[in-house]
């Protein structure tokens, strides 16, 4: 079922999100479902739980292909739960990040470049992958969603940081 996404504003997003801890139920199922559909719904690359309201540790990403993000390389298709974020390095690169619940709006956002992260999977399964470049900024920016922290938040030079519109023109914003 499509939810509706929160929007910058909404106390639920600021919240620190509470481990899950039965997995391979219904409800977590009924939940996966849900985030998948509203991702799909809004052509999102990754979906936070706190953002449909539900204050869990529970982020999905991926997607082979997303007309927001044409240019970012395939990611697959990713249940985490739980997780655990460890840099590789020091080493920091910034990038263009939007969100769901930021509509309209892109800011650019300095991240880790590389990163290990583990956590657990829907069956309750743990697993752990090292990634760098567009897959370790999106696990950092729907990691935060479970803190509290929307991507504005860790924008450092404010002038870039506006409407899509804006600063990529009409048709960027029309896709
Ligand atoms: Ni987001």
């Amino acid at each position: 079922m499509i939810r509706e996404v929160l929007r910058m504003g909404d106390p639920r997003l600021l919240r620190v999100a509470q481990p899950v801890t039965a997995f391979a139920t219904p409800q977590l199922s009924a939940l996966l479902q849900d985030m998948r559909d509203t991702m799909a719904q809004f052509d999102g690359v990754g979906l936070a739980a706190p953002q449909i309201g539900v204050d869990l540790r529970v982020v999905i990403f991926g997607g082979m292909s997303n007309p927001r993000y044409p240019d970012a390389p395939p990611l697959a298709d990713t249940v985490l739960i739980n997780p655990e974020l460890e840099p590789l390095s020091a080493e920091e690169e910034d990038g263009w990040e939007g969100c769901l619940s930021v509509p309209g709006l892109r800011g650019w956002v300095p991240r880790w470049t590389r990163l290990r992260y583990a956590g657990f999977d829907e069956s309750g399964q743990r697993f752990e992958r090292s990634v760098d470049g567009f897959h370790a900024r999106v696990v950092q920016h729907e990691c935060d969603h479970l803190d509290g922290l929307l991507y504005p938040m860790r924008v450092r030079d404010f002038r870039r940081f506006g409407f899509i519109d804006e600063l990529f023109g009409a048709q960027a914003a029309a896709e």
